[in-house]
């Protein structure tokens, strides 16, 4: 009977390849360096369109929470924080996420739960100043997302 010894070069190689890859779709995503220093997150058009969206609705989630702080409407805190908290993780469809880098997920998925705990912290009656706290700190993630990532259009290549 013939014997067969592994190939242990091709395996070897085999390996690498696929850790580059592993470590290519969940740590770097599909970016490259920007001209400002920022990292380009390259993304198609309806994928970039859903981004930019989000993005709106979490300006638009902060004003209203801001407002209704300043009203001590604790009830609009929570209408206002629930739809943006973890269940609007679950709308990110997978062939995007690979596309993300590791930082811009956890940045991302945190703001998404600090949403949850300011929906929870209002559901619970806490007083307005603890809410407000946490919404600076939250906004904390949108500083420092926008200071590292850009979404450059017209990335197809
Ligand atoms: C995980 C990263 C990340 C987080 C967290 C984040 N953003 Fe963004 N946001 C981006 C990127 C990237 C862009 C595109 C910036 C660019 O291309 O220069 C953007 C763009 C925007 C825009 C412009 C949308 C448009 O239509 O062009 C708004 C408004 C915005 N973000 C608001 C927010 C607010 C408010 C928060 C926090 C509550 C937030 N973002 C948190 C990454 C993030």
């Amino acid at each position: 009977m013939k014997k067969t010894t592994p190939h242990w070069i091709a395996i070897g190689l085999l390996v690498s390849i696929l850790a580059a890859g592993a470590f290519k779709v969940i740590v770097l995503g599909n970016t490259e360096k920007a001209e400002d220093g920022r990292t380009s997150v390259l993304l198609e058009p309806a994928e970039r369109q859903a981004v930019l969206g989000e993005m709106r609705m979490l300006l638009e989630t902060t004003q209203a929470i801001v407002e209704a702080l300043a009203n001590d409407d604790l009830a609009a805190v929570e209408a206002a924080a629930r739809p943006i908290g973890s269940a609007a993780i679950a709308t990110v469809d997978f062939s995007l996420r690979a596309k993300l880098p590791l930082e811009f997920k956890k940045l991302g998925f945190g703001t998404h739960y600090a949403f949850d705990d300011i929906a929870n912290m209002a559901k619970e009656g806490k007083p307005a100043k603890a809410i407000q706290i946490k919404l600076s700190e939250t906004m904390n993630n949108c500083i420092a997302c926008h200071a590292s990532f850009q979404l450059p259009a017209a990335t197809l290549k």
